[in-house]
């Protein structure tokens, strides 16, 4: 499958990289890294790699269908990578809404959003591959596939398999496999959780996802539907 694609060996960031450029580049373009030096994370983090171990990469989305759906686009990714680890034999992958992937209840894979709608999505991949340690001080403890696997793996070859799946699979758009996909892998189900929603604080049980995407908290009688934000688990 032809795809448009750029590698650096080293870069700022490959989301800054499409965020500045996406008016010239097209629809699916791909920009992966070796090293980024100001790598981002989610919620102004810094997303931190040692140089050539790990996938980072990052897609431009401009078609309007793909862009129209923001609130899916990351859960899509997330089932992406998720259905990637699978196909390399790694098992107890879950989701955790809205968008990392854990293996072992220990994070493999971070995303990060950004963009302009209605112009385009940039969708920014963190995947752990080959680094075998990781600091103790991360939010919470991090794995690598080379770690799951007791072997070092090519990332070339991951990257092979993964962007002509994600490129034929965003086209396809079918949000009801990737529903049923993450409600087998929800990480929050059942969990307590504090979830903070207009500056109004609400404790409740995650029971599922809804149509959309949204999260479902059962807080007292009340069903919430939330659609972004940071959720803590209690
Ligand atoms: C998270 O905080 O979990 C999201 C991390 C996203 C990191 C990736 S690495 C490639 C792309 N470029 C960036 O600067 N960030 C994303």
């Amino acid at each position: 499958m032809n795809y448009h694609y750029l590698h650096f060996d080293e870069i700022d960031s490959t989301n800054v990289y499409l965020k500045n450029s996406y008016q010239l580049l097209d629809n699916f373009t791909f920009v992966s890294a070796d090293y980024q030096s100001k790598g981002k994370g989610r919620n102004d983090r810094v997303w931190e790699s040692v140089k050539g171990l790990n996938l980072m990469f990052s897609v431009l989305i401009k078609d309007p269908r793909l862009v129209n759906e923001s609130n899916a686009l990351s859960l899509m990714t997330a089932v992406e990578i998720s259905k990637l680890l699978e196909s390399c034999n790694i098992k107890n992958i879950s989701i955790k809404w809205p968008n990392d992937v854990l293996v072992n209840d220990k994070k493999i894979c971070g995303i990060l959003l950004e963009g302009q709608i209605p112009n385009y999505l940039v969708v920014g991949i963190g995947l752990n591959v080959n680094q075998k340690e990781f600091l103790e001080s991360l939010r919470r403890p991090a794995t690598s596939i080379a770690n799951e696997l007791n072997k070092d793996i090519d990332i070339e070859v991951i990257k092979e398999k993964l962007f002509p799946n994600i490129i034929n699979n965003f086209n396809k758009l079918d949000k009801d496999e990737y529903l049923s996909y993450f409600r087998t892998h929800n990480y929050l189900l059942n969990k307590r959780v504090k979830v903070n929603i207009n500056h109004q604080l609400f404790i409740g049980e995650v029971v599922g996802i809804d149509d959309n995407f949204n999260i479902q908290i059962l807080s007292h009688d009340l069903l919430l539907h939330v659609d972004s934000g940071e959720l803590e688990i209690l």
